[in-house]
């Protein structure tokens, strides 16, 4: 699901470049480097010189040189009108080179990795509760027939989304979020002065008792329209509480993932290989502690 996450953020983001999937593959392996040693900095940072950082340094500096050349190749080749990606947005609109270089490696990384976890945790909740996976499947065959998911009706597929919700909730995906208080502001009696660094604590509101009963039990219909109305809105904010700076791409995620289910739920079904044990593992975003190893037969 990594892999495929990161292959359409690639492609719908970048262009064209990352077609021969070898570029792909070779940007996966980099990033899990870099992302394997920055997950290990939360509780253990390593000395500047040590061979940790070196290879974490060079692992950086490769993938910025793939994004480096992504976008010189785009200058190059830029889009025919009409066909504009995320990256000709970024050429146009970013002041200078670092900071284009910066975001464009940003949405990359953005794009693919909370995603990729999102659809391996939601199919691991469809494979372990068979009655939700019929109900999604029935959803879909009668809302879409035989026609594609597109923007005019991916939000009729209403089950889905509660599903895709609960997925968000209860694995919870990105646990927190990190910000500078942008102004003074007082929070149940505290006075927090600006600039005074604040974790959002979203995976601490997605687990609370007192608005998900149960909050382990897996149940898509905590997001049905009656129930979700006699919560308060911010109960639930997995893309983020900031405000103008909650997560850009999370419209894109709702509709990749939904694209990947209708695929697939329409032609297959999905069973867990019996005796694993799955837990979570909260870093900057939760994976499963092992691989989670499913089988699939034709409907
Ligand atoms: C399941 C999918 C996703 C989840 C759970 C998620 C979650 C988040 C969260 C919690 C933040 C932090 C917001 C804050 O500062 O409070 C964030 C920021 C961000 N996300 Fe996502 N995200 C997802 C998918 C995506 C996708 C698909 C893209 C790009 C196409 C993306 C691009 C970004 C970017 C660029 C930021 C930084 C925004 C800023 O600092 O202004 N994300 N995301």
């Amino acid at each position: 699901m990594s892999a495929y996450a990161l292959k359409v953020a690639l492609l719908t983001l970048m262009g064209d470049t990352f077609k021969d999937d070898k570029e792909v593959l070779e940007f996966r392996r980099l990033y899990d480097i870099a992302w394997f040693e920055t997950e290990k900095q939360l509780t253990d940072v390593p000395e500047p010189d040590s061979q940790r950082m070196k290879t974490f340094k060079d692992a950086k500096d490769k993938l910025y040189k793939i994004i480096k050349r992504t976008l010189e190749h785009r200058k190059k080749n830029p889009a025919k009108k009409g066909e504009l990606l995320l990256i000709d947005i970024l050429i146009e609109n970013c002041q200078d080179e670092e900071t284009l270089l910066a975001d464009t490696f940003t949405f990359v990384i953005g794009g693919f990795h909370t995603t990729g976890n999102l659809l391996t945790w939601c199919f691991y909740f469809l494979a372990t509760h068979q009655d939700i996976q019929d109900k999604v499947q029935k959803e879909i065959k009668s809302v879409l027939g035989s026609d594609d998911v597109d923007h005019t009706n991916i939000n009729d597929l209403v089950y889905l989304r509660q599903v895709i919700d609960e997925t968000l909730r209860c694995a919870v995906i990105a646990p927190w979020g990190a910000r500078f208080q942008d102004f003074d502001s007082e929070l149940g009696g505290h006075k927090i002065p600006k600039n005074t660094p604040v974790i959002h604590a979203l995976g601490v509101t997605q687990q609370d008792e007192a608005i998900w009963p149960v909050p382990n039990r897996f149940d898509p219909d905590r997001f049905s329209e009656e129930n979700s109305k006699k919560r308060q809105s911010l109960a639930f904010q997995p893309f983020g509480f900031a405000g103008k700076r909650i997560c850009p791409g999370y419209r894109f995620a709702y509709a990749e993932a939904t694209v990947c289910f209708v695929t697939l739920l329409r032609k297959f079904k999905f069973n867990m290989v019996e005796g694993q044990v799955i837990t979570p593992v909260h870093g900057l975003v939760t994976h499963p502690s092992e691989e989670v190893w499913i089988t699939i037969d034709k409907r």
